[in-house]
């Protein structure tokens, strides 16, 4: 089996040659999962990361009053369930595919192995997790310093930039509600619908119901470091 390029193409097999990528076909099974089927949830025991071939997963935990927090949405090429894998501990979020999604899953004595002949696979990882330490440090700061503009601003180019979505004409249309972008941004719906508002008189998006289509990413990040 030859694998699809979206996983072949995946920061985890960067640098890894031709002989390389077969032995990891042999040792990847393709999964897949209908739209709105969960793909674990937190606490559950995990013994296997997951490379995405198709579609779109959600990363999310709820709080103990039941509240949701997306942590993040990721498109074809992400890798997740790689934290259990690495420290033998539960699912830190829970994950569930937006749409069709095809998924292919690495067991952990698959990657022991794989990672004996490949250690350029360990440093990947190292650096897919590298990666989302420094994003959640910007993210902290944000939900830190910024007011609710600069969180809805940094929430949309985070989407835009993990490339969920479809692109258009114009830019991007995100699929999603103004509630989901209110949980992702760590705000209230009613700030997100203000927001969304004035940036739209300002040609930044357009919003209709389920979705934003965001045209002027560069006006967005002007919100975002007080440019304006
Ligand atoms: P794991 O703990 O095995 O299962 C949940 C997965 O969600 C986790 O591994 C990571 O792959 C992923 N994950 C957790 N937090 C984040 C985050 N902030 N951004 C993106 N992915 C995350």
């Amino acid at each position: 089996m030859k694998l699809p390029a979206e996983v072949a193409n995946s920061l985890l097999f960067d640098g890894v040659d031709g002989t390389g990528l077969e032995i990891a076909a042999q040792a990847l099974r393709p999964l897949s999962f209908r739209a709105g089927q969960r793909i674990f949830e937190a606490g559950d025991e995990g013994h296997a990361l997951y490379i995405i071939q198709r579609g779109k997963v959600k990363i999310s935990h709820c709080n103990l009053d039941g509240k949701e927090k997306i942590l993040a949405y990721l498109s074809p090429g992400k890798i997740f369930g790689e934290m259990s894998l690495v420290e033998e501990k539960p699912r830190s979020a829970s994950a569930q595919a937006i749409n069709e999604t095809v998924l292919y899953t690495l067991y952990a004595e698959e990657y022991w192995s794989l990672i004996k002949r490949y250690p350029r696979v360990a440093h990947n990882l190292a650096r897919v997790l590298a990666q989302r330490l420094r994003e959640m440090n910007h993210e902290v700061e944000v939900l830190t310093f910024e007011e609710s503009r600069g969180r809805v601003a940094y929430a949309l180019l985070k989407l835009y930039r993990h490339e969920f979505g479809e692109p258009t004409r114009r830019g991007r249309v995100l699929p999603l509600t103004q509630r989901e972008l209110a949980d992702i941004a760590g705000t209230s719906r009613e700030t997100v619908t203000r927001v969304i508002n004035e940036f739209q008189n300002r040609g930044y998006l357009r919003s209709e119901t389920g979705q934003i289509e965001v045209f002027d990413p560069a006006g967005l990040e002007k919100v975002l470091y007080d440019l304006e």
